[in-house]
């Protein structure tokens, strides 16, 4: 398709995609749900050098430390983990796997070099269990967003999914950063489940990612495009590729940019096909890849035939 070779090239434009995408595109620009007011600067055009040094320069991957209000009188300090997740892996890991639970890694047969690696990132409710040759089966980190804890059909509390790896749940704040307007009005009552089981299993890492992380990298995605991007968070996949960069010396990034196997179906888990999932809505998907493309230290080859994005860890990154 030539919006994926675009892709490849790292130059796509809003006006390739279908007019139901545009469209919608338009409706959460026009909408603003977030209060996003962007005064940066704008930089078409540099170099992937010059974005990973951009990057490497914003706040290492933060969480909720109960320091801040309301979340200090709320007694946060004695809920969150002792050790922030920057500091959870000591000098950190050497080879990460990100893998994006796109359909396109179905057939993928990637599952015995994704858990090569020294840690393996996936995302809300991508299982492992029935899809192991493609996917692999370990699972080191497991970014949620706020709905798999609010939402009961997602069974948080009972779910396998959730068990023995560390858990890293966001969601989108106001722009401003404004924590007690969050607090009391999340997108998902993200809040309470998580208090909740941190009480009931102290052990396991737990973090709630801070919106002033999620919203620098959005600065980052918009300061590098003329037009304006949705003015909503990062998706889960851009967010995750960012955090592992900060703690991995190398990251491999799979079906994020799409290889040759490039579908609608949405997850490579469901049965339900939206080309959105894969070029985006609401989240700032299309640009977020673009970025990430220019970023690529990988060949073509893995590009095209395994979907495979290799990305320096920010310690590697030398500006
Ligand atoms: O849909 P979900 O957010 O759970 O998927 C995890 C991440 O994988 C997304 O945030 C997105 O970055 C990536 N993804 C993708 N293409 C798809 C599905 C997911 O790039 N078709």
């Amino acid at each position: 398709k030539s919006v994926v070779r675009s892709l490849w090239k790292g130059s796509l434009s809003v006006g390739m995609l279908s007019p139901r995408l545009q469209t919608a595109m338009k409706d959460y620009l026009n909408n603003n749900k977030h209060g996003v007011a962007y005064r940066g600067h704008r930089k078409a055009q540099q170099s992937g050098q010059q974005v990973l040094c951009e990057l490497k320069k914003g706040e290492k991957v933060r969480t909720l430390d109960g320091a801040e209000m309301p979340f200090f009188k709320l007694g946060w300090q004695k809920i969150v983990p002792a050790l922030p997740l920057s500091q959870l892996y000591g000098p950190g890991f050497q080879t990460c796997a990100v893998v994006t639970s796109a359909g396109a890694m179905l057939h993928s047969g990637l599952g015995k070099e994704i858990d090569s690696h020294d840690a393996v990132l996936r995302f809300n409710t991508a299982p492992t269990e029935g899809y192991e040759r493609d996917v692999g089966n370990k699972t080191t980190i497991r970014i949620i967003n706020s709905q798999i804890l609010a939402h009961p059909k997602h069974q948080f509390n009972t779910s396998s999914l959730y068990k023995n790896v560390t858990l890293v749940a966001w969601d989108p704040a106001p722009y401003t950063l404004n924590l007690h307007k969050w607090y009391s009005n999340p997108d998902y009552n993200l809040f309470t489940p998580y208090m909740k089981h941190r009480t009931h299993f102290p052990k396991q890492p737990f973090y709630i990612l801070h919106p002033k992380y999620i919203w620098q990298l959005w600065d980052v995605i918009q300061a590098n495009n003329l037009e304006n991007i949705q003015p909503n968070p990062p998706s889960s996949g851009f967010i995750g590729i960012l955090m592992m960069m900060s703690l991995c010396e190398e990251v491999h990034v799979y079906e994020y940019i799409p290889s040759l196997r490039q579908t609608d179906l949405c997850h490579y888990h469901e049965r339900y096909y939206d080309a959105a999932c894969t070029l985006g809505a609401y989240h700032p998907l299309l640009y977020e890849k673009m970025l990430i493309q220019r970023m690529n230290v990988g060949s073509e080859d893995d590009l095209k035939r395994k979907g495979k994005v290799t990305l320096p860890g920010f310690k590697n990154v030398h500006c």
